[in-house]
């Protein structure tokens, strides 16, 4: 057992300014708003601009972060990005991000689990602080999904947009941690459901690949629905079971913002009340990585969650891979001076 745990002392987000409708959608694919709404819940994304990469939107959100945390970038021992789309196959995207807010004492690395690698991420960073090899962990999911959709496509382009969103995680004693339970999981026979196919060593993009669209994003709208529902629920089911919480108790369920049916389902099957269900995606899409820490952050910065209330997180994305995390929300608050008395 060990002597320390893990605590969120500050969150940030960012979004680019760019907005795109569904009316403005209208105008390059064959689609409606009213599909889109109703279908998905999505009313309009933000697009970033061509000199925003993914660390550029992810760097935005740590500072945030780091404001509201109340430490320096030179304090971060560890950033870890979740991305699946990166600025670079290499160097990695937290190592760009570190340029860009000054964090020089910080080790950097990616997570690539699609959707889920905001959750992925975070337990990376909580092991890290419980072990006691760091204090201090900014974690980020950042997406510039527009430039691996295929404008073209209406059945994905409609889903996805651009955003960041940053938590400072850092080590506390044991007994102040929270992250009360975590659930992981995969599976690569699926692998094909949710991808995309060239710009790898698989298949490196080429002419060919180009011209088949290869190097964008593909997915089986249909069955990914089907497998994400029943992967979510049960992996919430497993993390309440974990910490001997029961659904009531959930202040916010936070799902992965694929589609407002899809999070309705999860929060009825798991007994959450819809009103418990967070959901901001009729305003940015789906952002994949970065859905969960954009919640959090509108969550916190609303004053919609108290010290000591449960928050329930659950993603779903290409792998397939999926999760949950329980976490109760610190004493003191983050953002508060008390905080950086961590150990
Ligand atoms: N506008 C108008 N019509 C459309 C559009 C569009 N943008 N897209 C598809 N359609 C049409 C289809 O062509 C089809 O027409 P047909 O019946 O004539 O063949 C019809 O609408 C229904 O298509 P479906 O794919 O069956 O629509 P569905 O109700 O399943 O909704 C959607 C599609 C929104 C993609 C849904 O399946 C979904 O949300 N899936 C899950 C996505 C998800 O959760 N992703 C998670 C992870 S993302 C990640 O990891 C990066």
């Amino acid at each position: 057992m060990s002597s320390y745990g893990a605590a969120p002392i500050g969150t940030g987000s960012y979004v680019p300014e760019k907005v795109l409708t569904n009316t403005d959608l209208e105008e390059f694919v064959e689609t409606s708003d009213e599909w889109i709404r109703t279908r998905t819940g999505i009313h309009e994304r933000r697009i970033a601009a061509d000199d925003e990469p993914t660390s550029t939107l992810g760097a935005k959100a740590a500072e945030h972060a780091l404001h509201a945390a109340d430490i320096d970038a030179s304090q971060l021992d560890l950033i870890i990005v979740a991305t699946l789309s990166p600025d670079t196959p290499f160097p990695n995207t937290g190592c760009h991000l570190q340029r860009q807010i000054q964090a020089m004492n910080a080790a950097c690395f990616s997570i690539e689990a699609a959707c889920s690698g905001f959750l992925f991420a975070l337990e990376t960073a909580a092991n890290f602080l419980r072990n006691g090899m760091y204090k201090h962990v900014l974690v980020v999911g950042a997406e510039k999904m527009s430039s691996v959709v295929n404008w073209q496509d209406r059945s994905t382009c409609v889903l996805f947009g651009d955003g960041a969103g940053a938590v400072v995680l850092s080590r506390v004693p044991a007994e102040h941690e929270c992250l009360l339970a975590s659930e992981m999981g995969s599976n690569g026979h699926h692998s094909d459901l949710l991808y995309i196919p060239a710009g790898g060593s698989a298949q490196p993009v080429t002419p060919e690949a180009m011209e088949k669209g290869l190097h964008y994003l593909h997915m089986n709208g249909r069955e990914i629905f089907k497998l994400a529902v029943g992967a979510m629920a049960d992996a919430c089911s497993k993390v309440l079971s974990q910490a001997g919480t029961s659904s009531d108790q959930i202040r916010w369920l936070i799902p992965h913002q694929a589609n407002t049916r899809i999070l309705a389902s999860v929060g009825k099957r798991l007994g959450v009340p819809p009103e418990s269900v967070f959901m901001n995606l009729h305003k940015y899409g789906n952002t994949s990585a970065a859905t969960i820490p954009l919640c959090l952050d509108e969550v916190v910065r609303n004053n919609q969650v108290d010290e000591g209330e449960h928050l329930l997180l659950t993603a779903f994305g290409g792998g397939l891979t999926w999760g949950a995390q329980l976490l109760r929300w610190p004493h003191p608050a983050p953002g508060t001076p008390q905080n950086d008395k961590t150990n």
